[in-house]
């Protein structure tokens, strides 16, 4: 995706996801990492965001570098971002960012591998993550899972958030691309300053690849990866064929 797409994303993203447990997610995702013997170390987030997850990471004791596409989103999260937490953020493509050393455990969550959605890109993406783990490391991301979409197709939804400062009506418009694996999911967003009642359109198009397991299997083997453990969403089950969302532990050959 081009850096544009996000660049009025940051204003309301918050505002969207306001709900979202992030420190239950950091936590679920610290555990399988404890699990596999990975103790806390240096970790990278890839596709941070505003930073959420990068500074509950840090709560948990990782020493946390954040890397996103969208210079807004990492100018919100330096923002947000305490200096005692000690969290470095850098803007950068996931499949071209070079940062020059390794970690022990890399994260990419809340769809950031769908959004690797050009042809090669999400391969492009793992090689790269694989160039930043040290060899035992382990990445877990999450994705959307192919059986899951076709089962249950997007439809379009409408969401409205506010706060003291603005009102934000969101339509999302889906359309499959069937041969691309993707959907090319269109976003009209209104948001109106409460204080002056002026209204400011953001039309956006996200382009989201989905996975299948198999695939995802082979192109983490081609990056030097082992695929180690799945799960459907950020939650105990394994992955099973209903599932929407998928969530991947691979570790570093
Ligand atoms: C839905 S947001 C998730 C952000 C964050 N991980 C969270 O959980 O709040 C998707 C993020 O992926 C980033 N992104 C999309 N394509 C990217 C790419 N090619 N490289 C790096 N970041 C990307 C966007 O800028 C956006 O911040």
């Amino acid at each position: 995706m081009s850096a544009g797409s996000f660049s009025h994303y940051a204003r309301y993203y918050d505002l969207l996801y306001r709900d979202k447990d992030y420190a239950a997610e950091a936590r679920f995702v610290d555990g399988l990492l404890r699990a596999g013997g990975v103790a806390p170390g240096a970790l990278l987030d890839v596709g941070c965001g505003t930073g959420a997850h990068a500074r509950e990471f840090a709560a948990l004791g990782w020493k946390v570098t954040g890397v996103d596409l969208a210079g807004d989103m990492i100018a919100l999260a330096r923002l947000k971002t305490a200096a005692a937490a000690e969290i470095e953020f850098a803007t950068g493509a996931a499949a071209e960012f070079s940062l020059g050393r390794t970690f022990a455990a890399v994260v990419s969550l809340f769809h950031v591998m769908s959004y690797q959605a050009a042809p090669g890109e999400a391969e492009r993406a793992l090689a790269n993550v694989r160039r930043h783990l040290a060899t035992g490391g382990r990445f877990i991301f999450d994705f959307w899972h192919g059986p899951g979409v076709l089962a249950d197709p997007p439809v379009v939804r409408v969401r409205r958030v506010s706060d003291e400062r603005i009102r934000a009506t969101r339509i999302a418009e889906p359309r499959h691309q069937p041969d691309q694996r993707r959907i090319d999911v269109a976003y009209d967003v209104f948001i109106e300053d409460v204080a002056t009642g002026g209204i400011a359109q953001v039309r956006e198009v996200h382009q989201l690849r989905y996975f299948f397991l198999p695939e995802l299997e082979a192109a983490l083997a081609r990056a030097g990866f082992t695929l180690e453990a799945t799960r459907a969403d950020l939650s105990e089950q394994a992955l099973h064929e209903r599932a929407w969302y998928g969530l991947v532990v691979a570790r570093a050959k």
